[in-house]
């Protein structure tokens, strides 16, 4: 069907279309001279062959992120701007402090959407100009931040009369790969971040069936909190990686965790007590002690991702003719060792890895803004008095409503 051309702004407050009281754009002209529309066609919108230019916002954690993406009819994706400023406010404490993390995203979140307007060239009229719709975070996440990026979405979308997309932080990571590669569906993804550590069937955009996920801690926390205890300072993970360098990875046997249960689940705080009674045993430390506790952490805590996720590969169901595909997502796969353990073991297997460039494994508005074109391109265009409705959530598990198989299990993860 070929789709109908997404009607300017200037057209919409210029010609044939109204704004309701309900902020909804309809088209000029008596209800009876009027067909009734669709929900979806709120908008005017034909998604599936239509070019769609989305901004993106992120602001879930303590990075403030806007992007603007093009989605063709074809499915090809460009990002024109992705902006990211995290803050630097947290140092001192030792973490992320939910109530300065908002009080910054408040200060910067119009100058970073403002930002990656510009450097997509979306000023024609001055507001942000030729963007058809706007997707932000919903959660899960820290609330406060949530709500920024929301709001700052939300108003975005009623003052041009766009859709607002709420977006699944997860979501956003879950596709992200598909940001840079060619990444047909299905595949296994093993989600590694601050937050969560998750192997997840996708098999579509919306259709995901988590296989495991952390008992406890999740991996980017077990590297945040080993950096805090050798005071290495935030955040952990790159800190960690940059000591293990020339680091005695042999020096110190690290538990296996979960070894022998079956199941695709992940546990972090036995190695996480381990390094800490390494540590402890060896204070006060010299820099040969922390490269090598570092250096330690980091292989037992590849292997263990490598081995949790080489038992859902095993189990993988995939479709004849295809073969299989292995996606790493979120900040921690952006660490070296992870991708080489990842690597050697779908080599083995002979399958193949995709990750994505390290800027979109950490947070960033790209993805969310993938995430919000592709619902779109789906063809679920949410009516903006129904989205502008919702509220954020600070736990949102991918696969709320899971459709077709789960496999394994495991408790709900810290935000899912
Ligand atoms: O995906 P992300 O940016 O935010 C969340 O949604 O949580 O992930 C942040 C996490 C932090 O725990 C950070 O220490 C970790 O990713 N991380 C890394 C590396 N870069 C970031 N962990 C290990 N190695 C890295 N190179
Ligand atoms: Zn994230």
């Amino acid at each position: 069907m070929p789709g109908r051309r997404f009607p300017s702004r200037h057209e919409r407050s210029h010609s044939g279309f109204d704004l309701t009281r309900k902020g909804h754009w309809r088209e000029k002209g008596t209800d009876a001279e009027r067909a009734p529309a669709p929900q979806s066609e709120e908008f005017g919108f034909s998604a599936m062959s239509d070019t769609i230019t989305i901004l993106g916002i992120e602001t879930s954690c303590d990075e403030t992120a806007a992007a603007v993406l093009r989605r063709h009819g074809d499915g090809t994706t460009e990002i024109l701007s992705n902006i990211i400023h995290t803050q630097d406010d947290h140092a001192a404490f030792g973490g992320v402090v939910p109530e300065i993390a908002a009080r910054a995203h408040v200060e910067k979140a119009d100058q970073v959407v403002a930002r990656a307007l510009a450097e997509a060239g979306m000023t024609d009229d001055g507001i942000g100009g030729g963007i058809d719709a706007v997707a932000a975070t919903a959660g899960p996440g820290l609330i406060g931040g949530v709500m920024v990026g929301m709001m700052t979405a939300k108003a975005f979308a009623l003052s041009r009369a766009i859709p607002f997309i709420p977006v699944n932080h997860l979501e956003g990571h879950a596709l992200s790969a598909r940001l840079t590669e060619n990444c047909p569906f299905p595949y296994l993804l093993l989600l590694v971040s601050g937050g969560h550590t998750q192997l997840l069937r996708v098999d579509g955009v919306g259709q995901y069936a988590r296989l495991g996920t952390t008992i406890d801690d999740a991996a980017g926390e077990a590297f945040d909190k080993t950096a805090k205890l050798l005071g290495l300072g935030q955040p952990g993970g790159p800190k960690v990686q940059a000591a293990a360098e020339g680091g005695d990875a042999a020096r110190f046997t690290f538990p296996r965790p979960l070894l022998n249960r079956p199941g695709y689940d992940f546990s972090f705080s036995g190695l996480k007590t381990a390094v800490r009674l390494a540590a402890e045993e060896l204070s006060p430390l010299g820099g040969s002690d922390i490269a090598d506790i570092c250096a330690s952490f980091q292989h037992a805590a590849a292997r263990h991702l490598a081995a949790r996720t080489e038992r859902a590969m095993a189990d993988f169901d995939i479709p004849a003719g295809d073969s299989g595909r292995l996606v790493i997502a979120g900040g921690v796969a952006a660490n070296t060792q992870i991708r080489a353990a990842l690597t050697a073991l779908v080599e083995a297997q002979g399958w193949s890895l995709l990750v994505p460039p390290a800027k979109y494994c950490t947070d960033n508005a790209a993805m969310i803004a993938l995430a919000g074109a592709e619902r779109l391109a789906a063809g679920s265009v949410p009516a903006l008095a129904e989205t502008l409705a919702l509220a954020p959530r600070a736990r949102w598990p991918l696969d709320e409503n899971p459709e077709g198989r789960r496999h394994g299990g495991g408790k709900k993860g810290p935000k899912a």
